[in-house]
């Protein structure tokens, strides 16, 4: 069983959305297996590389979104997405430096994080898209 699981209940109803959310929670199980695996220094840090450079994409992929729509949360919203990518990037900083270990911890962390923005946040951004 994957460590988080793409189930039909996070889904928002937003093709892109929804699909890049699928490709998240794909490199977090990605991370999750080679931590598990004990894989080497360097192919951590490319898996971490590849999850906050997606990351990165998809909230600006949101954001567009929200601008060319006139979402009233967006600066809420945008926030957010901010504070995780400062966390992420932080987190891909210590590690590549080799100052932090990448622990069960972190990746319940993520898991986690993903899983309460996307049912509460990226909800309620579709919800208002599909009144567009
Ligand atoms: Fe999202
Ligand atoms: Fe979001």
């Amino acid at each position: 069983m994957p460590f988080c699981e793409f189930t039909d209940d996070l889904r928002v109803g937003h093709e892109t959305i929804d699909h890049q959310h699928a490709a998240l929670y794909e490199a977090v199980n990605r991370l999750n297996d080679a931590l598990k695996a004990g894989r080497s220094r360097q192919e951590m840090a490319d898996i971490l590389g590849f999850l906050r450079s997606y990351t990165v994409d998809h909230f600006q992929a949101e954001e567009s979104l929200m601008r060319e729509t006139g979402y009233p949360g967006l600066e809420a919203h945008h926030a957010l997405h901010a504070e995780l990518v400062r966390q992420v990037l932080e987190l891909e900083e210590k590690y590549t430096a080799g100052t932090m270990i990448l622990s069960i911890m972190t990746m319940h962390f993520l898991k986690d994080w993903l899983t309460h923005h996307i049912q509460d946040e990226d909800r309620r951004l579709a919800a208002y898209l599909r009144t567009m």
